[in-house]
């Protein structure tokens, strides 16, 4: 991606979601999202994305080494093409002058002074009309459903999924407006409020989950922490590529075009993103201990156990037979059995507690290995 190409395309009007200090010539770059790391732009018609540090603490460089890292650690092992992470670009450190006086007049006014840092990275393109419709029509109170359905701000719709959870019985009734931006699909959902065809054609969201969580953990070696997962589109995959496996178990020299066909629009995706808060996560106990930690007390965006003999247990089953398949292609060249061992202990682990609703910070906890031993012991 390079930012002089970026820059050719020159818009001619502002854009929709822009505010009143935005209003000045020359803003290019429209903020689509807001965190506690950073502020999201795009650029009008591009797939860019600018994300911009809130404060310099950090952890947009660590956010940088870590995609950096899930990119190349996420390539050559068997991934659903459905799955995918923003790519990046590059870094701009604070108060870098040559980079800011030439990029500054596309930025809102308010942060032209002060220069701060920039994670310059593949935007996940939003959900279209039709979709953003269906969620309008199904979810928001019929008294705002106009007012969202104008507000400019609802184009950049992304899908937050949290297969933990289902959804809050109240809630929206009480709410004052309705947001697109982020908004949350629970459980039991994403069938319903995706229409079928080939464009949208994410199932099996926890499958993809249990892969891409297994690729952090035992190829990229982090412990996914505040990674979040959203359905977007997908501006630069129109190709559906083989992977190797596919095209060895096909005849030879036979076309592969039939099974490789382009479409003229972006397709749907999971994208997992937000890695600033990721921490290397070693191959050992240690490592397990750390990433049941981080499981155990993220957000619902994975499924869960259940006590009970409900349909959570059946995407709970799903997203660890994903989860240890794709552990298990990742290590299957590891000599040390006991590494062998470590995703199936990290699943034990997770279960116990979250069946058990044991106090994560107990002296008990402290030792996830030999409670999971023993918690192995009774399954074998
Ligand atoms: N690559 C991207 N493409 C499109 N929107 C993005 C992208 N990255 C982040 N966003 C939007 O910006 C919001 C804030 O980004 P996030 O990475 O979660 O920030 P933080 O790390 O500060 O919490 C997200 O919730 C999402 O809506
Ligand atoms: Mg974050």
């Amino acid at each position: 991606m390079d930012i002089s190409q970026l820059l050719c395309d020159s818009p001619e009007s502002l854009p929709n979601g822009s505010t009143a200090d935005d209003t000045a010539a020359n803003v290019l770059f429209q903020e689509i999202g807001r965190g506690s790391c950073g502020t999201v732009f795009q650029h009008n018609n591009t797939t860019a994305a600018l994300k911009v540090a809130n404060k310099e603490d950090g952890e947009l460089w660590n956010e940088y080494l870590m995609l950096a890292r899930v990119q190349y650690g996420f390539k050559n092992i068997n991934l659903s093409h459905n799955l995918r992470a923003p790519d990046i670009a590059y870094f701009v450190s604070d108060g870098d002058s040559e980079w800011w006086d030439s990029h500054e007049t596309y930025f809102p006014p308010r942060l032209r002074n002060m220069k701060p840092q920039v994670l310059y990275i593949e935007r996940i393109l939003p959900i279209p009309a039709p979709i953003r419709q269906r969620l309008i029509d199904r979810h928001c109170p019929e008294d705002m459903k106009a007012n969202a359905r104008d507000d400019p701000l609802n184009e950049a719709c992304l899908l937050r999924v949290h297969l933990g959870k289902r959804r809050p019985e109240s809630g929206l009734d009480q709410l004052r407006s309705f947001f697109l931006r982020n908004f949350t699909i629970y459980q039991g959902e994403v069938g319903e409020d995706i229409p079928g065809g080939q464009r949208y054609d994410v199932r099996n969201v926890e499958c993809l989950m249990g892969q891409a969580l297994a690729a952090m953990h035992w190829k990229v070696r982090i412990d996914a922490d505040g990674v979040k997962f959203v359905l977007g589109m997908d501006g630069k995959s129109r190709w559906h590529h083989l992977v190797p496996s596919q095209i060895a178990a096909l005849p030879e020299n036979i076309s592969t075009w039939p099974l490789t066909q382009s479409t003229p629009e972006p397709m749907m995706r999971l994208w997992l993103f937000d890695s600033n808060r990721c921490k290397d996560m070693p191959k050992n106990g240690k490592g397990v201990q750390q990433a049941v930690q981080v499981f155990c007390h993220s957000d619902s965006h994975f499924p869960r156990p259940s006590r009970k003999a409900d349909s959570n247990n059946e995407l709970w089953h799903k997203f660890v037979n994903a989860y240890m398949e794709t552990a298990n292609s990742i290590l299957k060249d590891e000599e040390s059995i006991s590494v062998k061992a470590l995703p199936g202990i990290f699943i034990i682990c997770c279960t116990y507690w979250i069946t058990n609703d044991e106090n994560m910070n107990s002296e008990e906890s402290k030792k996830p290995l030999g409670k999971a031993q023993s918690a192995a012991d009774e399954v074998y």
